[in-house]
């Protein structure tokens, strides 16, 4: 047995090793645990950070490919060298990893690299990944163990032809014909960065629509933009089976609500369907922590379990599952284990498509609205209308902001354009502030910049935009 801790957190995503390190600057001594050989999680790993590289790449290729010429660049027509650019994604990912385990050592948190099972509430035993046994004693868990692709019956997954979103970072030559399972987050981004190398690619969605959860009009106008780029969907349908052969995977597919079946074929097939909780080999039974109904840890809103000095956070509980929400309920977790206060507000966690032009929103939809019966009006601002993004040459979308008629809150923003992932930013600080539209609309905005659209968005929710 070795010493004790006051918290040993397993999993060193963001939500655990975030978790960690607030903790021990409190001054608790804290461990993570963590299986993988290398910290960071899903996102820093084989998530957020390389598929971002990859984004970025991609869309300068795009750039130089297609939009060079109207800036008046004229160079021959430029070649992906797919070897050289998973080469620089790596790199990436290295620095980003190593740069945790630095922070670990800066602020004292012990690194254990193995597989965590809980044995008791008090004890996790590690199965080192250099061989052995370690048994932890400690006065507090963390479970921060992320989630893991959803698999799709009859589409079994190789990593090679059917790939998930780890597979579809790694592929090693441009697929001619790419199918996307799924117009959720995952399927947009990973599909637009293939499309943009110069696969072409169909996305099968099982609803009506893609990007749900997000505002509807919001949607709509994301899918003319991706559809004019070169984006093929399929709404409506379901891949109910595959099969691979040596030229190819073969996919039959259904509408959704019932019809004919019909055969597609694709060079590589990418399951994006979502993602669910990962809690396997954890040892919850031998604790007795209980699962909810969608099979994430049940937690009250302190994280904590129905097991006593058992907590847990990020992407195995419910809310979104997002990097930066897991790293929110790992503070809040942290300062509350060291007797501070700590508290993460759901409904002001912004959410992301880091695609171009990105796609951005926080808050309530505009059908989330009408469902609760709030009388709200609407403030929207198109790019067209914004000096710096015709200066860029990127003037697709708009800035949508939501104001409760009756509070004159800001409850929503929906932004597809430019920037917009942080362009959102903003908006959420406002609404944390419980700020309205004018008090947006009286800030002082530097000229031009993007952020106007977000002042004149907030202008026209009282009907008084200047540049429209
Ligand atoms: P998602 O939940 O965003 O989208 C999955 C999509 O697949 C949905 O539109 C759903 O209707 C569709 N679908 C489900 N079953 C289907 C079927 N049988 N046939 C066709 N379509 C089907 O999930 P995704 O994109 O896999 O992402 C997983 C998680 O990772 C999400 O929670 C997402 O928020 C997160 N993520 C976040 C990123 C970001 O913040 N930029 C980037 C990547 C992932």
């Amino acid at each position: 047995m070795s010493e004790n801790y006051d918290i040993v957190v397993i999993g060193g995503g963001p939500g655990g090793y975030v978790c960690a390190i607030r903790a021990a600057q409190l001054g608790l001594k804290v461990a993570c645990v963590e299986k993988r050989g290398t910290l960071g999680g899903t996102c820093l790993n084989v998530g957020c950070i390389p598929s971002k590289a990859l984004l970025h790449s991609s869309h300068l290729f795009e750039e130089a490919n297609q939009h060079f010429d109207t800036h008046g660049i004229e160079i021959n027509s430029p070649k992906v060298n797919l070897e050289k650019m998973m080469a620089r994604k790596d790199k990436v990912v290295e620095s980003n990893v190593k740069g945790i385990e630095f922070l670990f050592k800066k602020n004292k948190v012990t690194y254990i690299k193995g597989a965590g099972e809980i044995v008791s509430a008090t004890e996790v035993k590690v199965d080192l990944l250099d061989g052995g046994e370690e048994t932890l004693s400690t006065k507090n868990i963390v479970i921060a163990t992320g989630s893991e692709v959803t698999p799709l019956p009859g589409v079994e997954i190789d990593e090679k032809q059917i790939v998930s979103s780890t597979g579809a970072l790694e592929l090693s030559s441009v697929p001619k014909k790419m199918v996307v399972i799924g117009a959720g987050v995952i399927g947009l981004e990973l599909g637009s960065v293939w499309r943009r190398l110069g696969s072409e690619v169909t996305v099968i969605e099982y609803l009506d629509r893609i990007l749900p959860g997000m505002d509807g009009e919001l949607a709509k106008q994301t899918q003319r933009i991706f559809a004019k780029q070169g984006l093929e969907f399929k709404l409506g349908h379901k891949v109910t089976g595959a099969k691979t052969t040596k030229g190819g995977v073969k996919l039959s597919v259904e509408p959704s609500k019932g019809g004919d079946a019909e055969e597609i074929k694709a060079d590589v097939v990418l399951v994006a369907i979502g993602r669910r909780p990962f809690v396997t080999g954890l040892g919850l039974d031998n604790a007795g922590v209980e699962l909810d109904d969608r099979g994430r840890v049940k937690t009250d809103e302190h994280f904590q379990t129905n097991i006593q000095g058992i907590f847990a956070i990020g992407d195995a509980i419910a809310g979104p599952m997002l990097a930066h929400k897991a790293e929110e309920d790992g503070v809040a977790l942290a300062e509350m284990l060291a007797g501070e206060e700590g508290h993460v507000d759901y409904g002001k966690v912004p959410g992301v498509v880091y695609t171009w032009p990105e796609v951005a929103a926080v808050g309530k939809t505009e059908e989330q609205l009408k469902d609760e019966g709030t009388d709200y009006s609407v403030g929207k601002f198109p790019f067209t209308a914004n000096g710096r993004a015709k200066a860029m040459e990127s003037t697709e979308g708009f800035v949508k902001i939501l104001e409760d008629k009756k509070t004159h809150r800001v409850v929503g923003c929906h932004i597809v354009g430019p920037a917009a992932g942080d362009l959102i930013a903003e908006v959420v600080l406002a609404m944390e502030y419980g700020a309205s539209a004018e008090d947006i609309a009286r800030t002082c905005h530097a000229h031009p910049a993007l952020g106007e659209s977000v002042k004149e968005a907030a202008l026209a929710a009282d009907g008084r935009a200047i540049h429209m």
